[in-house]
């Protein structure tokens, strides 16, 4: 009986680790079936984008911008971006965003003063959020809010089930140029994928 003892724990063990490894992957994400399921809850079958639910529990924050105010001291606003289960892992390994990543860009009116540490600026009211969707294969070529490799929308904070957006053209693409050689995303803001 005794003999048997460590054997039983050494099972146990395993068991243990193998539950730890089985999280962590899913933490991760990085299994392509984990993108095409971010991708489903976001796009329906005629390409139409809504804002996904729940993405600040589950998608990896990539990072913020301020941008100044007009006048004076502080950030007139804040953007936060995040970033679908399995794009940064993705990214590290090919360099490139996979099929199927989505990123959402949130706009917050902020509101600025004293505090301990100086002048500062804080998020105060959401605006709405930017959708991009990763598309490398441009499968929506009738849609005027896919192209250039992803699909492009804006939400209003009031409705994040239905853009505003009518033409991606119009309305996100030569803001992006700048972006171009990076698929079209401001790379350098977001220190998780350096
Ligand atoms: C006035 C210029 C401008 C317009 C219009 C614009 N963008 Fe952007 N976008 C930017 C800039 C600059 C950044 C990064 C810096 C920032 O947020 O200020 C950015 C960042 C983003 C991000 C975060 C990922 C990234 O590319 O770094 C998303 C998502 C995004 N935009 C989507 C859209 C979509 C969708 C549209 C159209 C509905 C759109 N943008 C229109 C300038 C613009």
């Amino acid at each position: 009986m005794k003999k048997k003892l460590p054997l039983a724990l050494l099972g146990l063990l395993s068991l243990a680790s193998l539950a730890s490894v089985a999280q962590a992957m899913g933490r991760s994400g990085a299994n392509p079936a984990s993108r095409i399921d971010a991708r489903s809850r976001v796009v329906d079958a005629s390409g139409n984008i809504r804002v996904p639910a729940n993405y600040r529990a589950t998608y990896s924050f990539l990072g913020s911008w301020a941008i100044a105010a007009d006048h004076g001291q502080g950030s007139k606003q804040i953007h936060d971006v995040y970033a679908s289960p399995g794009t940064v892992a993705a990214y590290h390994k090919t360099g490139r965003f996979p099929d199927g990543s989505v990123l959402v860009k949130e706009v917050y009116e902020t509101a600025t003063g004293a505090m301990t540490t100086g002048i500062v600026s804080h998020a105060e009211k959401l605006k709405g959020w930017f959708v991009m969707v990763r598309d490398s294969k441009d499968n929506h070529p009738g849609n005027k809010l896919w192209g250039d490799g992803w699909g492009w929308s804006w939400f209003d904070a009031s409705d994040p089930l239905k853009t505003t957006s009518t033409d991606y053209k119009a309305n996100c693409r030569s803001c992006h140029i700048p972006a171009r050689g990076s698929e079209w995303v401001y790379v350098q803001g977001y220190p998780v994928l350096k």
